[in-house]
């Protein structure tokens, strides 16, 4: 799909926050909350104190992000926008200071993205990084020569003015990633070499202004001290003093969604992932009963999962909630249904039409809220290449229909997801939430390779019980980005006892990820894997074989389907 054409589409679809982030419990989890937790009582909103805010000035880089994500793990908001944001816009975030990103453009070329003449303008501290410096080299008089070969890979910085405040604690040589073509040949006047590599001579400069090239970059983990660098940059050279605390992010929303819903009742979907229960959590903090909460029961959920987020979200926070069992409906929708988009489709559609129907019952409503993460608004606003061409429809459950016209409440709009989660932490929701692996929208549809139903249902939540409970024994659920059985439609002969079987295979999944765009298997032990098996095999009578994934995204996906 050409991209303004899925960007069109993107505005058009009204999300609801159901996908994603589902999961099992341990018995011993699910036997503490059915004991009761101590009910969460919000506390009062203070007023918010003026945010500081690092713009980073994005050039394409597939590190951007990181860039962002780094300044804010510095306790410093950091926002990325496009190199073409208009001032105005800048203006508003009361900017202490701007990152340049790095890009895959040079300098050189005809259309190359320069950095809007404001930065400079401004008088504000500025970092280049990689392409970044080369921009600050290119607008402010000096040269970049086009590199003959690339350089890419670690490196030794050494420091050859270490009193810069930049280098603050740093060692007087550290290793760095580089990752560059062009290098700089001649820097602009009153600019100064603070620290060279053997390849690059020029590898940090900087001048009195405050304005900083580094030839490396400092936000990947290759480069362990590109850390302190940022956060030398933002406090040392900014003047940052670090408000940004989700402590003080839930004041603010707080304020900010009482006045945004005013008398207003808001409705949201509840899919007992992490970022719709943090929503929720949030906005039931700021407006309490004005919040209704729609809770889906689409019959492809994980065992136990359907009471333990009632049981939540219902007993422990008192929480207005719809719950519907559409179990059969999603059954009835889903008989014959092999393909994998159309699955995703098919539940997608029903979904939609079962919060809707539910949705009228309520009477007037005036905002529909959403789970939406700052990956999302940057992916569908970012001007340049944008990275991630997504292979299957997904991530969503779909779109509301237009004639449903809601005011949006977004209120995590501006989160990174390990932001999301310290927020539940804070909120005090029950840690097995905040750090529940993702589970997509279609649930087990997309893990039933074939046609799904309410056999193969039961035998797949038996399988993927074990696998999360001894994943979960093995203490090895946190490292894992995701865990979980397939239900393949192969059978294959075994024997048991005296007698021959023929039954299904299950497939394990366990990948490690930072992001979900690429992922690795995980070499899980091998006694964590013959126990699964071995549970398996034993307790699903069903099943009489178990396999493991050993395949990377890519060139495989994570989901089977
Ligand atoms: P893949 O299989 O594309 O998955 O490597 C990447 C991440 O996305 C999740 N996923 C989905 N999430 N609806 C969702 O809400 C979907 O249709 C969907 N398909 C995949 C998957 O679990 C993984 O975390």
């Amino acid at each position: 799909m050409d991209k303004s054409k899925s960007k069109q589409i993107r505005k058009e679809s009204r999300r609801v926050a159901t996908s994603g982030d589902i999961e099992v419990s341990t018995y011993l989890e699910i036997a503490k909350e059915i004991s009761g937790e101590q009910p969460i009582t919000p506390k009062e909103a203070v007023p918010p104190a003026k945010r500081e805010t690092i713009i980073v000035i994005d050039f394409g880089s597939q590190y951007s992000m990181l860039i962002a994500r780094r300044v804010r793990e510095c306790q410093v908001y950091c926002e990325l926008l496009p190199y073409d944001t208009p001032w105005e816009k800048i203006a508003s975030l009361n900017p202490s200071g701007f990152i340049l990103s790095g890009g895959p453009a040079s300098v050189y070329q005809p259309d190359a993205p320069l950095a809007p003449t404001y930065i400079y303008e401004s008088h504000l501290p500025i970092l280049g990084i990689c392409y970044g410096m080369q921009i600050l080299t290119h607008q402010l008089g000096g040269k970049v020569s086009p590199g003959t070969k690339r350089e890419y890979g670690h490196a030794i910085l050494h420091l050859s003015d270490a009193d810069s405040p930049l280098f603050a604690d740093l060692p007087p040589s550290s290793p760095v990633w580089m990752s560059h073509g062009d290098k700089i040949e001649e820097m602009p006047p009153a600019f100064a070499t603070l620290a060279y590599t053997e390849n690059s001579p020029i590898a940090v400069m900087g001048n009195d202004e405050g304005i900083f090239g580094l030839q490396f970059h400092p936000e990947v983990a290759h480069t362990p001290e590109g850390k302190t660098i940022l956060k030398n940059f933002v406090y040392r050279v900014c003047g940052c003093q670090g408000n940004w605390t989700m402590g003080n992010f839930i004041n603010e929303s707080i304020a900010k969604i009482k006045k945004q819903v005013g008398k207003g009742k808001v409705i949201s979907a509840l899919s007992g992932g992490v970022d719709s229960a943090v929503v929720a959590t949030l906005i039931h903090w700021a407006i309490g009963d004005q919040l209704t909460c729609i809770f889906v029961n689409n019959g492809l959920l994980r065992r136990e999962e359907v009471e333990r987020t009632f049981n939540t979200f219902r007993l422990n926070l008192g929480m207005n909630i719809i719950y519907v069992d559409a179990s059969q409906r999603f059954l009835n929708r889903l008989k014959g249904v092999t393909d994998p988009e159309m699955k995703r489709k098919v539940v997608g559609e029903e979904f939609i039409k079962v919060f809707e129907e539910e949705a009228e019952k309520i009477g007037k409503v005036d905002f529909l809220a959403q789970g939406t993460l700052y990956p999302d608004v940057i992916e569908s606003t970012s001007s340049v290449t944008s990275a991630s061409a997504k292979i299957k429809t997904h991530h969503n459950v779909g779109g509301l229909p237009a004639k449903m016209t809601l005011n949006l409440l977004e209120p995590l709009r501006y989160l990174f997801k390990d932001e999301v989660r310290q927020v539940g932490l804070e909120l005090g929701l029950p840690e097995e939430m905040v750090w529940r692996q993702p589970f997509p929208g279609p649930g087990l549809a997309i893990r039933i390779i074939g046609e799904v139903t309410k056999e193969k249902l039961e035998i797949l939540r038996n399988a993927d019980w074990i696998v999360m409970n001894e994943i979960k024994k093995a203490k090895l659920y946190r490292q894992l980005w995701q865990s979980f059985a397939i239900l393949t439609d192969v059978k294959s002969v075994g024997v048991m006892g005296d007698y021959r079987t023929y039954g299904y295979l299950v497939a394990i999944r366990a990948v490690t990820s930072e992001d979900a765009m690429t992922a690795d298997w995980s070499r899980l032990p091998y006694d964590v894997l013959a126990r699964i098996s071995n549970r398996i095999v034993n307790e699903v009578p069903e099943v009489n074989r178990v396999v493991y994934d050993i395949t990377s995204k890519p060139p495989s996906t994570i989901e089977w389907e």
